[in-house]
């Protein structure tokens, strides 16, 4: 690779939301971002839905509620967060004073895309008496209009935290608000809003799968549809789908949420089988196309030049921390 200065690094990103640089194809990736951890005090923070290479390379592992326990408490200088957008602006509201880089920001996600903040407030204005418990999956825009902010594995947690006659307005996740709805036996008022790759599941492929595979053990991510959730032995977040097949007796497992997560799971269980949900047609829309962005090129490209940085106005911040924070405590004192 040319070595470019940063100055032509930014003007490369501003056209593109990520560094286009061509690298010379003999560098050992893994060696460079290892020493680039060493030389500017990173932590390389993944979701489970990084490809394999980028879960291999980063320091933490973890589903949204783990990353973002990781990214308040770290004591390095640069939060290399390899996830998409709002995990990145999150690490960045609960931990400012870190500089916080995506690989690259077109990274975002369909079920935050589902919830504009102007039209949530106007959604709120309608419901006035009722109290904001929104997913963790959403813009900062979103997380300033609510109250408390929940992931898949703290939201029942969270719901039952407040008294049963609470009003509460649960976003922006439909099939999550209904599944909490059932286990809480709540009545929350549901924003429309639903993951492009959880809603993807065929039911018919999957009951078929399940009927090829009859000790097969089917397992599902909240964000999944009711139907699909019905056919379910267990149900929780990427670490809760994890750590149910590491603890579980079972050989084999149909896994429905996004591929990345079987990595983990054959890791540390190799000796069993994985097999992931089907999807309703013929594509890999069981991949979530905004995690698949990051590649291991982009990783190393964002720490050697510290960019694209996450960045955001400060009465923001301030008005998105609150939410979090309420989360963390509760999260914190009930030991999640
Ligand atoms: P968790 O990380 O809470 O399992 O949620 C999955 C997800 O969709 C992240 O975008
Ligand atoms: Fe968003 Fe769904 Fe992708 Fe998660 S899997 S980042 S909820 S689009």
């Amino acid at each position: 690779m040319a070595d470019i200065n940063i100055l032509d690094a930014q003007a490369k990103l501003s056209k593109k939301g990520f560094l286009d640089i061509d690298l010379d194809p003999t560098l050992d990736l893994f060696a460079e971002i290892e020493k680039l951890k060493k030389e500017k005090n990173a932590i390389i923070l993944a979701h489970y839905y990084q490809e394999p290479d980028i879960q291999d390379v980063a320091d933490f592992i973890g589903d949204s509620l783990g990353l973002a326990q990781k990214a308040e408490s770290t004591d390095a200088d640069m939060i290399v967060f390899a996830g998409v957008h709002f995990m990145a602006e999150t690490a960045k509201i609960i931990n400012p004073s870190k500089k916080v880089v995506l690989p690259d920001l077109n990274a975002g996600c369909s079920l935050s895309d589902s919830a504009p903040p102007e039209k949530f407030r106007a959604f709120k204005e309608k419901h006035p008496d009722h109290i904001v418990i929104t997913y963790i999956n959403c813009s900062a825009g979103m997380k300033a209009l609510s109250d408390i902010i929940c992931t898949s594995s703290n939201a029942q947690a969270i719901v039952e935290s407040l008294p049963k006659d609470q009003k509460i307005i649960f976003a922006p996740d439909k099939n999550l608000g209904a599944y909490i709805n059932k286990k809480t036996e709540r009545n929350m008022v549901l924003w429309n809003g639903a993951c492009m790759v959880h809603e993807i599941f065929s039911l018919e492929k999957i009951t078929k799968l399940k009927i090829r595979h009859p000790k097969a053990k089917f397992i599902a991510h909240p964000e999944c549809e009711e139907a699909v959730l019905n056919l379910a032995d267990y149900i929780g977040s990427t670490t809760g789908l994890l750590k149910y097949t590491q603890q579980d007796s079972a050989m084999e497992y149909i896994v429905a949420t996004e591929t990345g997560i079987l990595h983990q799971m054959q890791k540390s269980s190799p000796q069993k089988t994985f097999i992931p949900a089907p999807p309703s047609n013929q594509c890999a829309c069981n991949e979530c196309p905004y995690m698949k962005l990051n590649t291991l090129e982009k990783l190393y490209l964002c720490m050697k030049y510290e960019q694209p940085e996450i960045t955001m106005d400060e009465e923001l911040r301030l008005a998105a921390r609150k939410p979090i924070d309420r989360m963390l405590e509760i999260s914190a004192k009930l030991g999640l």
